[in-house]
């Protein structure tokens, strides 16, 4: 996969990874100490953040990209062409990209049937001096989805 530089990034994608690197600061994680915000950009040129939550039982923790996407959810917002995701590890900077757990391409997924997208993962270490890019279809692919289902959640 091709390594991107910050500065010839497009405008939008520049402000998805400032917008997910300021979520990135509110990460509850007081269990793993790694911090991870997230960005959403939806189909209207709406900005949704997202950080990790975590919770006791570790199991119920939630990452920042579930929670960016439930939280556009709550909004009524479920379409999106891209989204920017950050991480910070507990002894400093990380050297290489945060990538989406298995079960956030899965939600990914869902998100980009939904917006007839294949959406962008935009992926950077902490400086941002490593990012990469990729469809959520090579990210997650041979995915189940709605389609299997023989369901069109594009109207939702
Ligand atoms: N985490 C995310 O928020 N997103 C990812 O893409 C990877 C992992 C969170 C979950 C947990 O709070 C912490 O990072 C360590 O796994």
């Amino acid at each position: 996969m091709k390594n991107y530089i910050f500065d010839r990034l497009p405008e939008d994608e520049q402000q998805l990874l400032k917008e997910a690197e300021k979520a990135m600061a509110n990460a509850y994680n007081p269990y793993s100490k790694f911090s991870v915000g997230a960005a959403l950009l939806s189909l209207d040129g709406k900005i949704i953040t997202g950080s990790n939550y975590e919770n006791a039982a570790y199991g119920p923790t939630i990452c920042a990209e579930r929670s960016a996407l439930v939280k556009a959810n709550s909004e009524g917002i479920r379409k999106f062409s891209k989204i920017a995701i950050i991480g910070k590890g507990k002894k400093g900077p990380t050297v290489g990209v945060t990538a989406p757990c298995g079960t956030c391409r899965q939600m990914l997924f869902e998100a980009s049937q939904i917006s007839k997208k294949d959406i962008w993962v935009i992926m950077a270490n902490t400086n941002m001096t490593v990012i990469i890019k990729a469809r959520i279809s090579t990210l997650l692919p041979l995915a189940f989805g709605p389609d299997d289902l023989e369901i069109d959640v594009s109207k939702f």
